[in-house]
């Protein structure tokens, strides 16, 4: 199995964005206002993505400011959940934060889904739940 971990370009955002669409948990309904033109500045200016491709294919992503610390994204195709990917994947984003010269970086999802389980077990630590009822976690260098 052909495993690359590379960064985003722009051309990526079509398969990033149907990744993003197809995970069962942290869905897009609950933030309908993110369509392919809204990774740009991601990807861009405000921030860098990395994807992951298996055979090929995007499989997974990850999105993080270096303005902010904020981890925007991190996403895995649900076919492929469990192979390691989100892991992987979140790995040279992490690094290139750091290499910014952020001290913290952090991030929020839904509180009691996998992703939450799936933090707490690549080093993210738990500050709390928010005042929107997400699980918020941070990761200082
Ligand atoms: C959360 C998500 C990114 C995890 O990706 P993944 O590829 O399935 O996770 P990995 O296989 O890389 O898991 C890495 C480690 O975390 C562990 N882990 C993953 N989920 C876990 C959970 N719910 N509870 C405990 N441990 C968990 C794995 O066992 C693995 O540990 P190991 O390295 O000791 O074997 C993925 O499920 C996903 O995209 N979910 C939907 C979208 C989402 O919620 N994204 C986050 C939005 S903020």
């Amino acid at each position: 199995m052909k495993i690359i971990v590379r960064q985003a370009v722009l051309e990526d955002i079509p398969a990033m964005h149907k990744v993003r669409k197809a995970v069962r948990e942290n869905k897009l309904s609950i933030n309908t206002k993110i369509h392919e033109e809204t990774y740009i500045p991601y990807l861009e200016t405000i921030g860098r993505g990395w994807v992951l491709e298996q055979e090929g294919i995007i499989v997974a992503f990850a999105i993080g400011e270096h303005q902010t610390g904020n981890i925007w994204a991190v996403f895995v195709h649900e076919d492929h959940e469990g192979k390691g990917y989100g892991s992987k994947v979140q790995e040279p984003m992490i690094q290139w934060l750091f290499d910014q010269g952020l001290d913290r970086i952090h991030l929020t999802t839904g509180a009691n889904t996998r992703a939450q389980g799936f933090y707490a077990a690549t080093g993210w630590t738990f500050t709390g739940i928010d005042e929107y009822g997400d699980a918020a976690f941070e990761r200082l260098r």
